[in-house]
């Protein structure tokens, strides 16, 4: 993949902005990168908080094939580019929520078009809090920042060159049929494994149940009453 990066100061949202690219038909590796944005979006139409000092950048791509772990496997290689870069250990919350010491480091908005059943493309947001010093807002987020945590200003360009590098051979391993590495990567990391937890649900229903891993789809394995239930969409509620 050949990657087109293109840089701005400010934007509204860099997967807002990458969506009008990919209708004209952008390729593969566009990418968009902001300093901060005016209108970062997050999971469930919460809004994603974009001073300076985060990395906020959105990555295109055009799979000739649907990839249902990609929102998985791009959350494996936040965390360890995060673990590149700092020596730091940082788990993932089911999807792709990167957490340290029970605070969110990072969130991730994959987004997709589909033309008559087969994908068009995929735009992979990601947020990463590399150089805020602190958070005064969306507190019940419990957000954090690398800096927050180890003291150290880090290079945002040289955290992103890293995440790219990693995300182009985890991708084109997927490609190639390989998904195993994703799913025990995840594993491995997995925040809350073999915890008991709420989850809500479709229909703002709520679960109970210990979470056992995720299936070859990237669906949650939750385990109630001796009977295992595959989630496709929820929330573990923390
Ligand atoms: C989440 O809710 O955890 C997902 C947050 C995703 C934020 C990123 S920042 C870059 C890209 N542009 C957006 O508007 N959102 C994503």
């Amino acid at each position: 993949m050949i990657i087109n990066k293109i840089q701005f100061n400010e934007l509204e949202s860099t997967n807002d902005y990458l969506a009008e690219l990919a209708k004209q038909n952008y390729p593969e590796g566009t990418l968009i990168v902001a300093k901060t944005q005016t209108k970062g979006r997050g999971q469930n139409s919460n809004i994603w908080l974009s001073e300076i000092g985060g990395l906020y950048f959105s990555l295109l791509i055009r799979p000739n094939k649907y990839l249902s772990l990609l929102s998985i496997m791009t959350g494996t290689v936040v965390a360890d580019s995060l673990r590149q870069i700092s020596g730091l250990e940082f788990k993932v919350k089911w999807p792709n929520d990167i957490i340290y010491g029970a605070k969110k480091i990072s969130g991730i908005l994959v987004e997709s078009k589909f033309k008559n059943n087969v994908p068009d493309y995929f735009i992979i947001g990601c947020g990463i809090n590399i150089n805020q010093n602190k958070f005064e807002l969306m507190k019940e987020y419990r957000p954090t920042s690398l800096k927050i945590i180890s003291g150290i200003e880090y290079d945002i360009d040289n955290f992103l060159d890293i995440f790219l590098d990693k995300f182009q051979s985890s991708y084109s391993r997927y490609l190639s049929g390989n998904s195993d590495f994703i799913i025990s990567n995840f594993l491995d990391k997995m925040y809350l494994k073999n915890e008991v937890v709420d989850l809500s649900i479709h229909d703002n229903k709520i679960l109970r149940g210990k979470i056992i891993g995720i299936n070859r789809d990237g669906a949650l394995l939750v385990e109630n009453n001796g009977i295992i239930e595959s989630i496709y969409s929820g929330r573990v509620i923390l």
